[in-house]
């Protein structure tokens, strides 16, 4: 296979084994990469072979099935490092998700250094992962969190940030993309005006990594959280970004195993970076696997998959609006992560979900974890239908016919 020959061309179809499932003996039209992505055979199969062959603990064996270990899973690093440019002042941590980097910070950084009256930027377009662990720790340090509004396509209102930024943010956290519109945020700009105001920058790059070039030298912020399993790697994957000389000042984020360099009965040094924030046995099958993951994107090259995904969901748009009641969210020029939200008339978007399902199209409904976001659009939940590489154009087609029976079915709303 050359994906990267033909971007929509069956052979790409044929390297995701999902995609042959069949529901009701209809094929499966899956639309909801924004959650998971689907894993191409050569991710599988590099698990798969990680288990066969080179099943060991890493960091801790003299024998070579363990030295052949660490390799494996110190190559994904290395492939990472490269993937998104990391700077030489910069490290990578592994992680279960974006999840889990952006509590790693909140734990290891704002745990130590927020203090009392310390002001934390987020916006109200961010994934429940970027606010509630920020709402514990500012309850927990006195702290207080301000929020950039957005106008009605999603664009984050940049004068409150300017504003903003003047009075003592310590850090300000906001996502590269939407999950929920496919919008993108000017993160660069962010960083610069951050900087120079004295502020930290941490970017939600769950939705830009898997969609988007990411280059963390021209970004510039200080940590960058990324999901592997939306970037076609195995699911318990993701890692943190971060500048070496914060990763040296944080706390510890877990305990344990690997992370300590001496212990005593009165206490315990720490590990070099990255190893002090990776305690405990990892998920290093799944590691392996992202490392094919960057493989195989780096093969299509991330301006296509960018292209692809944005094409699609700027198509989507277009035909389901021509089905009466169908609301849209987001922008129609623009959708860089390959979403599409949407309403039809005042049906459920749960209720949408389950007729699209029974003509075997995968969406995603409900509020997408971003409550505050579902508030300010003035819905309850959303229909969202996401792409990536592997979906085509009868995708679209599929979803247009879908909906058709959906507004059948529950015949004229109000
Ligand atoms: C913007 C954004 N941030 C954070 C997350 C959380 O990612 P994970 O569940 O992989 O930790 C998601 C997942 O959908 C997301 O879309």
């Amino acid at each position: 296979m050359n994906p990267a020959n033909d971007i929509s061309s069956e052979s790409i179809l044929k390297d995701f084994p999902t995609l042959k499932r069949r529901f009701d003996g209809k094929r499966l039209v899956y639309l909801d990469s924004a959650a998971t992505s689907l894993k191409p055979e050569s991710v599988i199969e590099a698990v798969a072979d990680f288990y066969r062959n080179h099943n060991a603990n890493i960091h801790r064996g003299v024998y070579r099935l363990s030295q052949e270990a660490t390799a494996l899973y110190e190559e994904t690093r290395k492939k990472l490092k490269r993937f998104f440019n990391v700077p030489e002042d910069g490290e990578i941590v592994y992680t279960k998700g974006t999840t889990e980097a952006i509590n790693l910070v909140v734990i290891s950084w704002a745990r130590k250094f927020l203090k009392r009256g310390d002001t934390i930027l987020l916006s109200q377009l961010e994934h429940h992962s970027n606010m509630v662990p920020w709402q514990l720790v500012a309850r927990e340090r006195d702290a207080r969190i301000l929020y950039i509004p957005i106008d009605d396509r999603g664009n984050l209102d940049m004068d409150f940030f300017l504003n903003a930024i003047k009075g003592g943010v310590r850090l300000v956290s906001v996502n590269h993309i939407s999950n929920v519109l496919g919008t993108m945020n000017p993160v660069e700009e962010i960083a610069k005006v951050a900087h120079e105001n004295g502020a930290l920058v941490l970017i939600d790059g769950a939705q830009s990594a898997p969609h988007i070039p990411v280059d963390l030298r021209a970004i510039g912020a200080d940590f960058y959280a990324v999901s592997g399993h939306k970037m076609l790697g195995p699911t318990g994957t993701g890692f943190l970004y971060a500048k070496k000389s914060l990763l040296k000042e944080m706390d510890p984020y877990q305990a344990g195993g690997d992370m300590i360099r001496e212990v005593t009965l009165e206490g315990a040094t720490w590990n070099e970076i990255p190893y002090k924030f990776e305690a405990g046995t990892q998920n290093i099958a799944g590691i392996v696997g992202l490392g094919a993951a960057v493989d195989y994107l780096e093969t299509i090259g991330m301006e296509r998959i960018r292209e692809h995904g944005e094409r699609l969901a700027l198509e989507t748009r277009r035909r389901i609006s021509e089905i009466e009641g169908v609301r849209l969210f987001g922008s129609d020029d623009s959708s860089p992560g390959g979403v599409v939200s949407f309403n039809v008339g005042d049906i459920h978007a749960h209720d949408v979900g389950t007729i699209l399902d029974s003509y075997g199209v995968a969406i995603r409904t409900g509020h997408h974890c971003a409550q505050p976001l579902m508030e300010r659009l003035g819905v309850p939940a959303t229909a969202r239908a996401s792409f990536h590489i592997y979906n085509i154009e009868s995708d679209i087609e599929s979803l247009y016919n879908g909906l058709k029976k959906v507004t059948e079915v529950f015949g004229k709303w109000s």
